[in-house]
């Protein structure tokens, strides 16, 4: 059984549906650590309702992006984690973590890449008034969003509404990140 470690920032989600499909067997993994650097948002108390162990910290506690990544590899290491799938973390990776899982490192992203790089896709997407949206799966390096790309999924949508391009995605995140994560894992 592999181990996954999930990062995140908010929702969770794409947690969600990870863990999930790992509980029920669709995945053969673990979610043996959940990452997230804001101590509020709502993925926390989501792995705490499934008893997986989190690391959730607050960058402003730490002198810089090196100290709390050295101490996130140290928990890497030690839970023998062999997949580090981040959903929604919206925080660039850094060398530390990428010298240490580079290779192993995953990101969602909700848009076409290259389009749409950076923290507001759907929304700069809808802005720009495309009519086909989409969802990618990347390797992650120190390009922002720019990885090899490992998996994309395709939607037609003709409105103007973010909220709506958000659901549709979502939709489609859950279902491609697992399939994505099983093909990885085999
Ligand atoms: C997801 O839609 C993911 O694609 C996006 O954050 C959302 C997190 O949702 N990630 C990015 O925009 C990365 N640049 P979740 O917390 O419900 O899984």
């Amino acid at each position: 059984m592999k181990r996954l470690a999930v990062f995140a920032s908010g929702t969770g989600s794409n947690f969600e549906a990870i863990a999930d499909a790992c509980a029920d067997g669709r995945l053969n993994a673990e979610v043996v650590l959940m990452v997230c650097d804001k101590p509020d948002a709502p993925v926390v108390g989501k792995a705490a309702a499934r008893a997986v162990p989190s690391f959730v910290f607050s960058p402003k506690d730490y002198p810089s992006k090196a100290a709390y990544e050295s101490e996130i590899a140290a928990l890497l290491d030690k839970a023998g984690v062999d997949l580090v799938c981040l959903a929604g973390y919206m925080r660039i990776v850094g060398e530390v973590l990428l010298k240490a899982y580079e290779g192993r490192i995953i990101n969602i992203h909700p848009s076409l890449l290259p389009a749409f790089k950076g923290a507001h896709a759907v929304e700069q997407a809808v802005a720009y008034g495309v009519k086909v949206y989409g969802i990618s799966i990347h390797y992650v390096n120190s390009d922002l969003d720019g990885g090899r790309i490992i998996a994309q999924r395709a939607f037609e949508y003709e409105g103007s509404d973010p909220a709506e391009v958000h659901r549709i995605g979502q939709k489609i995140e859950h279902q491609l990140y697992i399939e994505t994560i099983a093909k990885l894992l085999k």
